[in-house]
Protein backbone atom coordinates (compact mmCIF):
# COMPACT_ATOMS: atom_id res chain seq x y z
CA UNK A 1 0.00 0.00 0.00
CA UNK A 2 1.44 3.70 -1.08
CA UNK A 3 1.70 6.15 1.88
CA UNK A 4 -1.25 7.79 2.19
CA UNK A 5 -1.41 11.18 3.49
CA UNK A 6 -2.92 12.60 6.17
CA UNK A 7 -5.29 15.32 5.83
CA UNK A 8 -7.26 17.05 8.86
CA UNK A 9 -9.72 14.65 10.01
CA UNK A 10 -9.68 11.32 8.13
CA UNK A 11 -8.79 8.26 10.05
CA UNK A 12 -5.65 6.59 11.21
CA UNK A 13 -3.90 4.47 7.60
CA UNK A 14 -4.12 1.36 9.80
CA UNK A 15 -8.00 1.97 9.53
CA UNK A 16 -8.15 2.60 5.88
CA UNK A 17 -7.78 -1.02 3.94
CA UNK A 18 -10.77 -2.32 5.31
CA UNK A 19 -13.96 -1.15 3.81
CA UNK A 20 -16.41 -0.71 6.69
CA UNK A 21 -20.33 -0.73 6.21
CA UNK A 22 -20.42 2.76 6.07
CA UNK A 23 -17.91 3.19 3.45
CA UNK A 24 -19.72 3.27 -0.09
CA UNK A 25 -16.31 4.60 -2.08
CA UNK A 26 -12.51 4.46 -1.10
CA UNK A 27 -10.74 7.09 -3.20
CA UNK A 28 -6.99 5.86 -3.40
CA UNK A 29 -4.08 7.50 -4.38
CA UNK A 30 -6.32 9.30 -6.85
CA UNK A 31 -4.99 11.78 -9.57
CA UNK A 32 -7.16 13.15 -12.64
CA UNK A 33 -6.21 15.01 -15.90
CA UNK A 34 -8.59 18.07 -17.87
CA UNK A 35 -7.08 17.11 -21.43
CA UNK A 36 -3.14 16.96 -20.81
CA UNK A 37 -2.64 18.40 -17.28
CA UNK A 38 -3.05 16.60 -14.52
CA UNK A 39 -5.42 19.28 -11.96
CA UNK A 40 -5.03 16.99 -8.83
CA UNK A 41 -3.00 14.15 -7.86
CA UNK A 42 -2.34 12.33 -4.44
CA UNK A 43 -6.35 12.13 -3.42
CA UNK A 44 -7.11 9.91 -0.71
CA UNK A 45 -10.34 9.75 0.83
CA UNK A 46 -13.96 8.09 1.36
CA UNK A 47 -17.53 8.59 0.80
CA UNK A 48 -19.13 7.60 3.84
CA UNK A 49 -23.31 6.39 3.68
CA UNK A 50 -25.51 8.88 4.56
CA UNK A 51 -22.86 11.96 4.54
CA UNK A 52 -23.19 15.05 2.94
CA UNK A 53 -19.76 15.82 1.56
CA UNK A 54 -18.45 19.15 -0.02
CA UNK A 55 -15.87 19.19 -2.63
CA UNK A 56 -14.51 22.75 -2.55
CA UNK A 57 -11.81 24.88 -3.90
CA UNK A 58 -11.42 28.43 -6.36
CA UNK A 59 -13.10 27.51 -9.57
CA UNK A 60 -10.32 25.78 -12.03
CA UNK A 61 -9.34 23.85 -9.28
CA UNK A 62 -10.66 20.25 -10.70
CA UNK A 63 -13.73 19.59 -8.93
CA UNK A 64 -15.70 18.78 -11.82
CA UNK A 65 -13.11 16.89 -12.80
CA UNK A 66 -12.62 14.91 -10.14
CA UNK A 67 -16.26 14.09 -10.26
CA UNK A 68 -16.18 12.85 -13.78
CA UNK A 69 -13.66 9.99 -12.39
CA UNK A 70 -16.18 9.52 -8.94
CA UNK A 71 -18.76 8.24 -11.59
CA UNK A 72 -16.43 6.39 -13.91
CA UNK A 73 -16.84 8.74 -16.84
CA UNK A 74 -13.13 9.32 -17.25
CA UNK A 75 -9.87 7.24 -16.31
CA UNK A 76 -7.73 8.33 -13.71
CA UNK A 77 -4.21 8.88 -14.50
CA UNK A 78 -2.84 7.11 -11.20
CA UNK A 79 -4.90 5.43 -8.28
CA UNK A 80 -8.38 3.65 -7.82
CA UNK A 81 -11.86 5.16 -6.97
CA UNK A 82 -13.70 1.73 -5.09
CA UNK A 83 -17.35 1.69 -5.03
CA UNK A 84 -18.28 -0.73 -2.87
CA UNK A 85 -14.79 -2.33 -2.91
CA UNK A 86 -14.84 -2.81 -6.91
CA UNK A 87 -12.53 -0.54 -9.05
CA UNK A 88 -14.96 1.22 -11.20
CA UNK A 89 -12.39 1.47 -13.59
CA UNK A 90 -11.76 -2.29 -13.68
CA UNK A 91 -13.81 -5.22 -14.59
CA UNK A 92 -16.57 -6.34 -17.34
CA UNK A 93 -19.52 -4.07 -18.93
CA UNK A 94 -22.24 -5.72 -16.79
CA UNK A 95 -20.36 -5.10 -13.53
CA UNK A 96 -19.39 -1.86 -14.10
CA UNK A 97 -22.76 -0.93 -15.57
CA UNK A 98 -24.05 -2.43 -12.46
CA UNK A 99 -22.30 -0.45 -9.60
CA UNK A 100 -22.95 2.61 -11.95
CA UNK A 101 -26.82 2.30 -11.44
CA UNK A 102 -26.09 2.35 -7.71
CA UNK A 103 -25.36 6.34 -7.69
CA UNK A 104 -27.24 9.18 -8.93
CA UNK A 105 -25.32 12.21 -10.89
CA UNK A 106 -26.24 15.87 -11.32
CA UNK A 107 -23.80 17.74 -13.80
CA UNK A 108 -23.05 21.26 -13.83
CA UNK A 109 -25.08 22.04 -16.76
CA UNK A 110 -27.87 20.32 -15.15
CA UNK A 111 -29.79 19.98 -18.48
CA UNK A 112 -33.04 18.42 -18.52
CA UNK A 113 -33.70 16.20 -22.24
CA UNK A 114 -35.90 19.33 -23.20
CA UNK A 115 -37.72 17.64 -26.12
CA UNK A 116 -39.46 15.62 -22.95
CA UNK A 117 -41.71 16.21 -20.23
CA UNK A 118 -40.60 16.17 -16.69
CA UNK A 119 -41.99 12.66 -16.04
CA UNK A 120 -40.53 11.42 -19.34
CA UNK A 121 -37.26 13.16 -18.21
CA UNK A 122 -37.37 11.07 -14.54
CA UNK A 123 -39.14 8.13 -16.32
CA UNK A 124 -36.10 7.46 -19.10
CA UNK A 125 -33.49 6.02 -16.96
CA UNK A 126 -36.29 3.31 -15.24
CA UNK A 127 -37.35 2.27 -19.08
CA UNK A 128 -33.56 1.84 -19.57
CA UNK A 129 -32.31 0.29 -16.17
CA UNK A 130 -35.35 -1.43 -14.71
CA UNK A 131 -38.22 -4.10 -15.52
CA UNK A 132 -40.23 -1.88 -14.30
CA UNK A 133 -43.59 -1.33 -15.84
CA UNK A 134 -45.26 1.76 -17.06
CA UNK A 135 -47.89 2.70 -13.94
CA UNK A 136 -45.22 2.07 -12.16
CA UNK A 137 -42.73 4.49 -13.59
CA UNK A 138 -45.08 6.59 -13.50
CA UNK A 139 -46.50 6.26 -9.91
CA UNK A 140 -42.55 6.49 -9.08
CA UNK A 141 -41.65 9.88 -11.30
CA UNK A 142 -44.92 11.75 -9.25
CA UNK A 143 -43.09 11.13 -5.80
CA UNK A 144 -39.61 11.78 -7.02
CA UNK A 145 -40.94 15.23 -8.27
CA UNK A 146 -43.14 15.30 -5.37
CA UNK A 147 -39.58 15.60 -3.15
CA UNK A 148 -38.29 17.82 -4.91
CA UNK A 149 -41.83 20.65 -4.43
CA UNK A 150 -42.35 19.76 -8.18
CA UNK A 151 -45.98 17.78 -7.48
CA UNK A 152 -48.27 17.94 -10.29
CA UNK A 153 -45.00 19.20 -12.66
CA UNK A 154 -45.11 15.84 -14.50
CA UNK A 155 -46.93 16.98 -17.44
CA UNK A 156 -44.85 20.09 -17.96
CA UNK A 157 -41.93 21.13 -20.05
CA UNK A 158 -38.41 21.97 -18.91
CA UNK A 159 -38.77 25.19 -21.19
CA UNK A 160 -42.08 26.33 -19.10
CA UNK A 161 -39.99 26.40 -15.74
CA UNK A 162 -37.85 28.87 -14.18
CA UNK A 163 -33.78 28.20 -13.08
CA UNK A 164 -34.47 26.84 -9.90
CA UNK A 165 -37.36 24.70 -11.02
CA UNK A 166 -35.44 22.89 -13.74
CA UNK A 167 -32.12 22.39 -11.12
CA UNK A 168 -35.13 20.72 -8.67
CA UNK A 169 -36.56 18.76 -11.37
CA UNK A 170 -32.38 17.73 -12.54
CA UNK A 171 -32.96 16.72 -9.06
CA UNK A 172 -35.47 14.63 -9.46
CA UNK A 173 -34.42 12.67 -12.13
CA UNK A 174 -30.85 11.97 -10.50
CA UNK A 175 -32.98 10.23 -8.01
CA UNK A 176 -35.07 8.15 -10.42
CA UNK A 177 -33.38 4.62 -9.54
CA UNK A 178 -33.23 5.34 -6.22
CA UNK A 179 -29.42 6.25 -5.48
CA UNK A 180 -27.55 5.62 -1.93
CA UNK A 181 -25.13 8.47 -2.94
CA UNK A 182 -25.81 11.71 -5.54
CA UNK A 183 -23.06 13.21 -7.08
CA UNK A 184 -24.14 17.28 -7.49
CA UNK A 185 -21.62 19.64 -9.68
CA UNK A 186 -22.51 23.15 -8.37
CA UNK A 187 -26.40 23.01 -7.94
CA UNK A 188 -26.72 26.23 -6.64
CA UNK A 189 -24.97 27.69 -9.73
CA UNK A 190 -27.02 30.33 -11.24
CA UNK A 191 -29.51 30.31 -9.19
CA UNK A 192 -30.54 33.10 -6.77
CA UNK A 193 -29.26 33.04 -2.94
CA UNK A 194 -33.00 32.15 -1.83
CA UNK A 195 -33.05 29.35 -4.53
CA UNK A 196 -29.78 28.32 -3.92
CA UNK A 197 -30.79 28.41 -0.11
CA UNK A 198 -33.85 25.73 -0.61
CA UNK A 199 -32.15 23.60 -3.00
CA UNK A 200 -29.68 23.24 0.05
CA UNK A 201 -32.52 22.55 2.18
CA UNK A 202 -33.66 20.32 -0.51
CA UNK A 203 -30.28 18.10 -0.03
CA UNK A 204 -30.97 17.88 3.43
CA UNK A 205 -34.44 16.39 3.81
CA UNK A 206 -33.39 13.97 1.13
CA UNK A 207 -30.42 12.65 3.26
CA UNK A 208 -33.11 12.78 6.27
CA UNK A 209 -36.09 11.03 4.80
CA UNK A 210 -33.69 8.83 1.98
CA UNK A 211 -30.47 8.24 3.60
CA UNK A 212 -29.07 9.36 0.71
CA UNK A 213 -25.42 10.35 0.85
CA UNK A 214 -24.51 13.61 -1.44
CA UNK A 215 -21.06 14.41 -2.99
CA UNK A 216 -21.85 18.33 -3.30
CA UNK A 217 -19.40 19.95 -5.01
CA UNK A 218 -19.48 23.86 -4.56
CA UNK A 219 -17.45 26.99 -4.01
CA UNK A 220 -20.12 28.53 -1.98
CA UNK A 221 -19.26 29.37 2.03
CA UNK A 222 -22.95 29.47 3.29
CA UNK A 223 -23.88 25.78 0.78
CA UNK A 224 -20.83 24.19 2.68
CA UNK A 225 -21.84 25.65 6.24
CA UNK A 226 -25.63 24.53 5.74
CA UNK A 227 -25.25 21.39 4.53
CA UNK A 228 -21.89 19.54 4.69
CA UNK A 229 -21.30 17.03 7.27
CA UNK A 230 -17.28 17.08 5.94
CA UNK A 231 -15.79 19.10 3.39
CA UNK A 232 -12.67 18.45 1.23
CA UNK A 233 -10.25 21.06 -0.01
CA UNK A 234 -8.90 20.51 -3.43
CA UNK A 235 -6.05 23.07 -3.50
CA UNK A 236 -5.14 24.61 -6.80
CA UNK A 237 -1.65 26.04 -6.50
CA UNK A 238 -0.39 22.43 -4.73
CA UNK A 239 -2.37 20.30 -6.82
CA UNK A 240 -3.90 17.95 -4.27
CA UNK A 241 -6.44 18.14 -1.27
CA UNK A 242 -5.20 19.94 1.66
CA UNK A 243 -8.05 19.69 4.49
CA UNK A 244 -10.67 16.85 4.70
CA UNK A 245 -12.72 17.00 8.05
CA UNK A 246 -15.99 19.05 9.03
CA UNK A 247 -16.47 22.97 7.68
CA UNK A 248 -16.14 24.37 11.26
CA UNK A 249 -13.34 22.42 12.52
CA UNK A 250 -11.55 23.68 8.97
CA UNK A 251 -12.74 27.25 9.31
CA UNK A 252 -11.49 27.52 12.73
CA UNK A 253 -8.01 25.18 12.57
CA UNK A 254 -7.78 23.74 9.11
CA UNK A 255 -4.60 25.02 6.81
CA UNK A 256 -4.60 28.72 6.13
CA UNK A 257 -5.48 28.68 2.94
CA UNK A 258 -9.19 26.46 3.65
CA UNK A 259 -9.79 29.28 6.18
CA UNK A 260 -9.07 32.02 3.62
CA UNK A 261 -11.14 29.96 1.37
CA UNK A 262 -14.01 29.64 3.97
CA UNK A 263 -13.70 33.35 5.50
CA UNK A 264 -14.87 34.62 1.61
CA UNK A 265 -17.40 37.25 2.09
CA UNK A 266 -17.42 37.67 -1.64
CA UNK A 267 -17.93 33.97 -3.64
CA UNK A 268 -15.86 34.13 -6.73
N1 LIG B 1 -11.33 19.19 -21.51
C1 LIG B 1 -10.37 19.95 -20.98
N2 LIG B 1 -9.17 20.09 -21.60
C2 LIG B 1 -8.21 20.84 -21.04
N3 LIG B 1 -8.33 21.49 -19.88
C3 LIG B 1 -9.50 21.40 -19.24
C4 LIG B 1 -10.59 20.62 -19.73
N4 LIG B 1 -11.61 20.71 -18.85
C5 LIG B 1 -11.18 21.50 -17.85
N5 LIG B 1 -9.92 21.92 -18.06
C6 LIG B 1 -9.11 22.74 -17.16
O1 LIG B 1 -8.85 21.93 -16.02
C7 LIG B 1 -8.93 22.71 -14.83
C8 LIG B 1 -9.96 22.13 -13.89
O2 LIG B 1 -11.26 22.31 -14.43
P1 LIG B 1 -12.57 21.91 -13.63
O3 LIG B 1 -12.46 20.53 -13.15
O4 LIG B 1 -13.71 22.24 -14.52
O5 LIG B 1 -12.51 22.92 -12.40
P2 LIG B 1 -13.65 23.33 -11.35
O6 LIG B 1 -14.81 22.44 -11.55
O7 LIG B 1 -13.00 23.20 -10.01
O8 LIG B 1 -13.97 24.77 -11.63
C9 LIG B 1 -9.23 24.13 -15.28
O9 LIG B 1 -8.01 24.83 -15.32
C10 LIG B 1 -9.83 23.96 -16.65
O10 LIG B 1 -9.55 25.10 -17.44
MG1 LIG C 1 -16.79 22.84 -12.05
Amino acid sequence: MQTPQLPLGEPAPQTRSTLGPDVLVQVRGLAVAAGNLVVQSGLEFDIRAGEVLAVMGPSGCGKSTLVRHLVGLERPVAGQVLYAGHDLHRGDAAELAALRRRFGVMFQAGALWSSMSLGENIMFPMRLFTRLGSAERRRRARFKLALVGLDGGFDLMPAQLSGGMRKRAALARALALDPELLYLDEPGSGLDPLNAARLDELVLNLRHHLGTAVVMVTHENASIMAVADRALYLDPLAHTMTALGPPRDLLSHGPAEVRAFLQRGVVA
